[in-house]
């Protein structure tokens, strides 16, 4: 900051001082600043043959706190968004139950609801960096990742309306979409804290989310939050399906493939500096910051380094700590102007730490795709540029 500035003092150099501005009615459904046009969603190209079955990428570099808002939540849809109008959208609740019954939105909307805060990350998130750094930008390395504000009905209010069967242990969630994606989920997380959520972050789901309702499975793979839910069927054993099969498994370094690995693990990253977001001001008092999340609980404490490891130093929480939440951290610094190798590591209120990628690789192998839990590493110039890079 400095003591003078014809931007202040030259009123004539600031020509939104010269004119009226819009009415309130230019804009029924506000949009961001034009200023802000580069913070979009953004897909990989080569990573997908068609966009219709593929994945974008939420702009963690560009967001700070812990909401991520509804524009530019990822989307991650297999068969395309489905547009459903909600006086068409119906879903069934059958099989081991006493009464077969099929719900209206209006039926929804007469139970009672709650809202939670809860983060969706796919399992595939960071999935293209288990044989090394690859893609240069936290937006692409973990960007599959959104926390968002739900209101819905808790599923446990739905299945006893139906009247649940003793033999019944298991649900088979399906999508209203053209993919008709199912998930086995057990019937104990169905009635511990899964929600039929119809709104998000305070308004309507978005249609790339599922509206006009999508399942909530808080602290598990994104893959089993089915969205468009269209049936919910009871039965007594998992179905294995194609996406708890040949998808969502995970192959290990022996050959066996692992199956239901249903939570995500403790993670963070530094969102800022990243490489989409380098340090543009030189050496002096510098903010780092960074997003930590745990399926298993809360996030109880983050560590951060600027050396690659030899210090950590304890980040402070900043914002509200939810349970399968995301949270917020931040460690100011003096930058001496030197390069520096920053990592984050997050603990969950398990007690879970997260683990380097060679730690992980070592019990995993590099066959993996799914649940990339591992220490991020960002190499920064003396510029202030910012690199994807590992260390050991
Ligand atoms: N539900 C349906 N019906 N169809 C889908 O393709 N994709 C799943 C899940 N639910 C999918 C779905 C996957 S793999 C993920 S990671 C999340 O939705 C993504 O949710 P989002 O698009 O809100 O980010
Ligand atoms: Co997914």
């Amino acid at each position: 900051a400095r003591a003078d500035d014809p931007l202040i003092t030259d009123l004539e150099a600031q020509p939104w001082t010269q004119y009226l501005g819009d009415g309130v009615d230019a804009a029924p459904y506000g949009l961001p600043s034009e200023h802000e046009a580069h913070v979009v969603r953004r897909n990989v190209a080569w990573l997908t043959a068609d966009p219709v079955s593929s994945v974008n990428f939420t702009p963690l570099h560009e967001l700070e706190g812990i909401i991520t808002p509804n524009g530019l939540c990822f989307e991650r849809h297999h068969g395309g968004v489905a547009q459903i109008a909600p006086s068409e959208w119906r879903l069934m609740i059958n099989g081991l139950v006493e009464r077969q019954l099929v719900f209206t939105l209006g039926d929804i909307m007469r139970f009672p609801r709650v809202t939670r805060a809860h983060f969706l990350e796919c399992a595939a998130n960071s999935g293209m960096e288990w044989r090394g750094a690859q893609l240069n930008g936290v937006q692409y390395t973990h960007g599959m990742i959104h926390n968002v504000m739900y209101t819905g009905v808790p599923l446990r209010h739905l299945l006893e309306e139906a009247g649940l069967k003793g033999s019944a242990q298991w649900l088979l969630p399906e999508g209203g979409d053209a993919a008709g994606m199912t998930r086995s989920l057990p019937l104990e997380k169905a009635l511990d804290d899964c929600l039929i959520a119809t709104h998000m972050n305070g308004e309507r789901l978005r249609p790339e989310q599922g509206y006009p309702a999508r399942l909530v499975v808080p602290g598990w793979e994104g893959n089993m939050w089915v969205k468009w839910i269209r049936r919910i069927e009871v039965g007594d054993r998992p179905w294995h399906h194609r996406e708890e099969t040949s998808k969502y498994t995970d192959l290990m370094a022996d050959g066996t493939a692992r199956r239901f690995t249903w939570e995500m693990d403790v993670k963070s990253v530094v969102t800022n500096p990243s490489p989409q977001a380098p340090i543009t001001h030189g050496h002096g008092p510098t903010v780092l910051s960074g997003i930590a999340w745990s399926g298993r609980g809360a996030i109880r404490e983050v560590h951060v380094t600027t050396d690659g490891g030899i210090n950590w130093h304890q980040a402070r929480i900043e914002g509200p700590s939810l349970d399968k939440s995301m949270h917020r951290f931040v460690y100011e610094f003096d930058w001496d102007g030197a390069p520096l190798l920053v990592q984050s590591r997050a603990v969950d209120s398990a007690g879970f730490v997260q683990p380097t990628k060679n730690a992980l690789r070592k019990v995993r192998g590099v066959n993996s795709i799914y649940h990339n839990n591992g220490i991020q590493t960002w190499a920064i110039s003396s510029e202030g540029e910012a690199e994807n890079v590992e260390i050991s």
